[in-house]
């Protein structure tokens, strides 16, 4: 069984792929799991059990901390649990802080992985677009392979290749200003929005609306910002802080029509 959380389908990717390899056919959206408010799984002999997530501000996306707070698992005793954290250079200790959570739930990870993946943080950096995408997709796919071998042998694994310079230091920094940036009040609409409702559609948090124009409106005061509503809007009307951001979109284009048909 994997769980996955995913903003702009790069994790979504992630998740998908490793499910074909190791043949699981339990792809779970943490976001519908919160939204929906089912917590209990069942988890069978020897299933291996996967938590797919971005990093967000060096740590865990809230909507995963969340699901992790009401996760009831049932079932295998001691399952294999495995992690890929996607990161758009860095994940510090977030690794770190999933074992914690996961401990409280008398889950002990195996291995945790750091996969660098296209960025998507546009209020903080350029998103990575065209080729240099293409380019960085190509290597998570490669690398995604030999993943998929370690959770199929069952390696114990901890993958520090992402965690950067003084990863607890920057991961106990960051944690302040992540729960201030998800304010939904940093999200402003310009009047060029044409009111095609693509950020309602995105949001996995569910908390977008369209107003009778069709403009977006939040409806709660913190998101866990993964920032889908601002890489997918067409012409990029969302703005945070003012701002359409340092420069380009990123949106997985198969997620894009995973997120249409579903
Ligand atoms: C709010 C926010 C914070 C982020 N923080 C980090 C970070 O600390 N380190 C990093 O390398 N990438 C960071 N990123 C980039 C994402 O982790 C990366 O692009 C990820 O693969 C996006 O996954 P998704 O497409 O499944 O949403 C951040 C992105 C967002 C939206």
């Amino acid at each position: 069984m994997i769980f996955y959380f995913s903003g702009t389908g790069n994790s979504y990717r992630a998740a998908t792929a490793l499910a074909a390899a190791l043949g699981e056919e339990r792809v779970i959206a943490i976001a519908d799991a919160v939204a929906d408010r089912t917590f209990g799984y069942r988890l069978t002999a020897g299933e291996p059990l996967g938590f797919v997530f971005p990093v967000y501000c060096y740590s865990l996306p809230q909507t995963v901390t969340d699901f992790l707070a009401h996760l009831q698992l049932t079932g295998a005793a001691d399952p294999y649990v495995f992690a890929v954290i996607t990161c758009g250079e860095c994940t510090g200790n977030a690794a770190g802080v999933l074992t914690g959570r996961l401990k409280s739930l008398g889950l002990k990870i195996s291995a945790s992985f750091g996969l660098v993946m296209p960025n998507n943080s546009i209020p903080w950096y350029p998103a990575d677009t065209g080729a240099q995408a293409d380019r960085i997709r190509r290597a998570a796919d490669v690398r995604l392979v030999d993943i998929a071998a370690a959770v199929k042998t069952r390696q114990t694994v901890e993958d520090r290749s992402t965690a950067g310079k003084m990863p607890g230091l920057h991961t106990a920094l960051a944690a302040r200003s992540y729960q201030k940036y998800r304010h939904t009040s940093h999200f402003s609409v310009a009047p060029f929005c044409t009111g095609c409702g693509r950020c309602a559609e995105v949001c996995p948090d569910r908390i977008i609306k369209s107003k009778t124009n069709g403009s977006p409106e939040w409806t709660a005061p913190q998101c866990s910002l993964c920032l889908a509503c601002m890489n997918r809007c067409p012409n990029q009307s969302i703005f945070y802080d003012g701002s359409a951001g340092r420069g380009g979109q990123w949106f997985d284009p198969e997620y894009r029509s995973f997120l249409r048909n579903r």
